[in-house]
């Protein structure tokens, strides 16, 4: 557990899985600890408002919605895309950001030329994400390969032991820009806008997370951090 921020109201938990570059992930010299990325700043923004100190809590994705549902965590901000079952388990923020899943291959290859290739192909995905389920949702003989961490996917892709990998924008970008030989297809998988979760029923917290993204929005934080983080 890191801390930073430092002020006098006590801690607030956020949250997440750091295998998620830009939005979260782990470094040297982090904003709080070894945790960095757009999210880990946006919470320091939420934190600062409510006179807290930010906390990180590091964990699978799977686990993040269970664990800000029992209270363990107060929010959870993971690139997390805001979708039906998930508001059954948890009341989620305004939007704050909009990207969806695409696809990831090698280049050169000609198998996976669009969406409808996908079908019958080995496809990578981290589990228990957005990614995970439209893949699943494919049918036919397509099998789905499911790793805890996006990066390990994107290595499997490399050592040709699956065919694409299906992730969010923003980290596939990340991913493909630390490896030559693979690109990622124009055609986007899926439109998806993320949102911060909290506990069913903690409008306090609901509350203070959408007057800070209001906030940020407005006085220019938020584009400062877009340029620090996205458009690096
Ligand atoms: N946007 C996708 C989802 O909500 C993937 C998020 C993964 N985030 C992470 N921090 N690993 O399912």
């Amino acid at each position: 557990l890191m801390t930073g921020c430092g002020q006098d109201g006590g801690k607030i938990i956020m949250g997440t899985n750091a295998e998620f570059e830009p939005f979260e992930y782990k470094t040297e010299s982090g904003i709080v600890g070894n945790f960095d990325g757009l999210d880990v700043a946006i919470a320091q923004e939420i934190a600062k408002d409510m006179g807290k100190e930010l906390a990180v809590e590091d964990m699978d994705f799977g686990s993040l919605i269970g664990a800000v549902s029992t209270g363990k965590v107060n929010f959870v901000a993971a690139g997390m895309t805001i979708k039906p079952d998930r508001l059954e388990n948890a009341d989620f923020s305004d939007t704050y950001f909009d990207a969806g899943q695409v696809i990831i291959v090698k280049k050169g290859q000609t198998d996976i030329k669009s969406n409808e290739d996908l079908k019958d192909k080995k496809i990578g995905v981290q589990e228990g994400t957005t990614g995970d389920e439209a893949v699943s949702e494919l049918g036919g003989s397509t099998e789905v390969y499911r790793f805890k961490k996006g990066m390990d996917a994107v290595l499997d892709l490399n050592n040709d032991k699956i065919d694409a990998v299906v992730i969010d924008e923003m980290p596939a970008r990340a991913f493909v820009a630390k490896n030559e030989g693979l690109e990622i297809l124009d055609e986007p998988f899926t439109v998806e806008s993320y949102a911060i979760a909290v506990k069913k029923g903690d409008t306090a917290t609901l509350e203070a997370i959408n007057k800070t993204l209001k906030r940020i929005k407005e006085d220019g934080t938020f584009d400062e951090l877009y340029k620090k983080y996205i458009d690096a």
